[in-house]
């Protein structure tokens, strides 16, 4: 009997293999223990008589784990690597400690019931995270558009093999043969059989991967992705666009400092440059700007500046210095004849278009003064000023005209009461004229010297009929004039009788008293109006006034004489 039970155990056993299709597998972490369950709960457990596990020793040969009887206690017999590794748990569950790839096989778990027997085969699948992610062999730079090596990420100890993915601010790069290069390896360590999965990025860069953050990761298939530490990048690129500035506030200027400064892209940015002068090429080290101190017109014209490695990289432009020179003939302090001519002349070089003013004394004149005959009223500072832009040049003269006196007029003047005359002398000329008169009179007045001209006034009670002369002297020369000067009711009288002699001596004696009395109002009308324009002789403008005054005093007499006579 106990034979024939072994016997159908065994055939029981044999033929159970064909059932292992279809198998659960379990999954245990690498290093940890692993619970293998048995039986779930298909055999209530007071009916198990024998609980054994045992595993696939491959080539259809099993080894021996665990044997627990029914009220006994647990029988290890375990061998080689599962010698003391195992365990029974709760629920006849094996527990195998510290799991290893090797443990990735087929574990049975057999129940024999007082009626049934089973086996309940379980795959083991051992999976192993890798070890932190970690960027290596960085590049130093990064070339805008180089295929450059960016650097290793290693998955080291992992099951199964880790998949690594570059990703660049967090986006996944796709090999593309052209700007992505991704090369992967895997190493399996021979003793733990774990698998280290290298990945080499090539990768060719763009102007926007300055601050690209590069990463890289696994999605293991258990658990969390592991991600490195990013990693940025200097992105550099060879200068492509050149631009020379002329650093000045406003146009340029003869003695200004003209600063130029060359301008190129790249990174790094270059450094020195070749600056090109005219002729002459500077080379700077460690600037991007060259200054030529005090400029000159002849520094007018192209300058270029050029890359030091990439001549053919250059840039230029103009400059233009900007000058002004006049001059003014004449010059100084210069002294002329009265009457001669003034040549004037102002040369004007300039750069662009200037404007030119003038001043006489600090007064402005409306436009350039011509000499074609000095007065002497034309003496005096003359200034002119040209301006261009900014800048403005000025130039002066004096000119002194002098001559010989020359009186341009004699006058006279009756004086307000009626009792005395005013003669009134005026003269040109410089130096100052000397007057002098051939009589002695009174109260002489001298005007100011001014623009050569100068007013003497004396004045006289006539007692008879004289002949004053005005006589002006400088060094230079004189002139002299005379005037007639009568007395003044003898005056009068004298005129009419000159012109209305015949007419008149007829009524002389009807008309005397009448005469009297119209003088007297005649003599009032004009000390009225005399009073009315008094002072306006000591102007010395309206010299011929006084005679005016004279004749229409007399023309007045004269009327009223008529009018007596009807
Ligand atoms: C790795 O990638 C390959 C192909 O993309 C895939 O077949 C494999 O399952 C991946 N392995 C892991 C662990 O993700
Ligand atoms: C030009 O530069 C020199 C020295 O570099 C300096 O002395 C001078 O003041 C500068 N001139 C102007 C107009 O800036
Ligand atoms: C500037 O150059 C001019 C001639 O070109 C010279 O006469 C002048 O003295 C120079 N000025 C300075 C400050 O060097
Ligand atoms: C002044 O100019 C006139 C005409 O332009 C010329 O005939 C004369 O010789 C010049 N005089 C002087 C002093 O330059
Ligand atoms: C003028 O007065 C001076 C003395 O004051 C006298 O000597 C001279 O003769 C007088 N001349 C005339 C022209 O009256
Ligand atoms: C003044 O001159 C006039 C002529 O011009 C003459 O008739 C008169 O008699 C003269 N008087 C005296 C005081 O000489
Ligand atoms: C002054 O009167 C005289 C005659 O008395 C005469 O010959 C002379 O021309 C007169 N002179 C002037 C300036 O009127």
């Amino acid at each position: 009997m106990h034979l024939l039970s072994s016997c159908l155990f065994f055939l029981l056993l044999s033929a159970l293999p064909g059932r292992v299709s279809g198998l659960d597998t379990i999954t245990g972490m690498y290093g940890e223990t692993l619970e293998i369950p048995c039986n779930i709960g298909a055999i209530k457990e007071e009916d198990v008589l024998i609980t054994k596990w045992k595993y696939d020793k491959g080539e259809g040969l099993a080894g021996d784990l665990l044997v627990k009887q029914k009220s006994q206690n647990v029988v290890d017999s375990a061998t080689d690597e599962y010698k003391g590794r195992v365990s029974m748990g709760a629920n006849s569950n094996l527990l195998l400690s510290e799991a290893r790839l090797s443990d990735q096989r087929t574990f049975t778990c057999m129940v024999v019931a007082s009626q049934d027997i089973r086996e309940y085969p379980v795959n083991v699948a051992i999976y192993k995270m890798p070890a932190a992610l970690e960027i290596s062999e960085k590049a130093e730079e990064l070339e805008i558009g180089k295929l450059t090596k960016l650097g290793k990420c290693v998955a080291a100890d992992a099951n199964p093999a880790a998949n690594i993915t570059w990703l660049k601010n967090n986006k996944p790069l796709v090999a593309d043969e052209k700007g992505i290069s991704i090369q992967a390896s895997v190493m399996v360590d021979p003793v733990t059989g774990l698998s280290t999965t290298t990945s080499s990025l090539e990768y060719a860069a763009e102007k926007e991967d300055t601050d690209a953050q590069f990463t890289c990761s696994t999605q293991h298939t258990e658990g969390a992705a592991l991600v490195s530490s990013p990693v940025t990048f200097t992105i550099t690129y060879s200068p492509e666009n050149i631009v020379l500035q002329v650093i000045s506030q406003g146009p340029l200027v003869e003695g200004d400092n003209v600063t130029m400064k060359c301008i190129a892209d790249g990174n790094p940015p270059p450094t020195s440059f070749n600056f090109h002068l005219m002729e002459t090429m500077v080379r700077v080290d460690d600037s991007d700007t060259y200054t030529i101190t005090n400029v000159s017109r002849d520094a007018t014209g192209e300058y270029k500046c050029s890359l030091i490695d990439n001549p053919s990289l250059e840039a230029s432009v103009d400059v233009k210095v900007n000058y002004l020179d006049i001059n003014l003939s004449p010059s100084g302090s210069i002294v002329k004849s009265a009457g001669s001519a003034l040549n004037l002349s102002l040369q004007i070089d300039a750069s662009g278009k200037s404007k030119v003013s003038w001043t006489k004394d600090n007064v402005k004149l409306d436009k350039e003064p011509i000499f074609r005959k000095l007065t002497y009223s034309d003496s005096g500072r003359y200034e002119c000023q040209v301006t261009m832009e900014q800048l403005s040049r000025k130039a002066s003269f004096e000119l002194l005209v002098e001559g010989a006196p020359v009186i341009r007029q004699l006058s006279k003047q009756r004086g307000e009461d009626g009792q005395h005359k005013v003669l009134i002398c005026e003269a040109e000329g410089f130096p100052k004229p000397a007057v002098s008169w051939s009589i002695n009179g009174t109260s002489p007045v001298e005007s100011p010297f001014i623009n050569g001209k100068i007013t003497h006034k004396i004045t006289v009670v006539p007692s008879a009929n004289l002949t004053v002369s005005c006589t002006v002297t400088n060094k230079f020369g004189m002139d002299t004039r005379a005037i007639n000067v009568s007395s003044l009711f003898v005056e009068v009288r004298m005129d009419k009788q000159d012109k209305y002699s015949d007419q008149t001596k007829l009524v002389v004696g009807i008309v005397v008293g009448l005469l009297i009395a119209t003088m007297i109002v005649g003599l009032a009308y004009w000390v009225y109006m005399k009073k009315s324009k008094q002072g306006s002789w000591k102007t010395g403008e309206k010299e011929n006034g006084s005679s005016e005054e004279e004749k229409k005093l007399e023309e007045k007499v004269e009327e009223n004489s008529q009018k007596a006579e009807v």
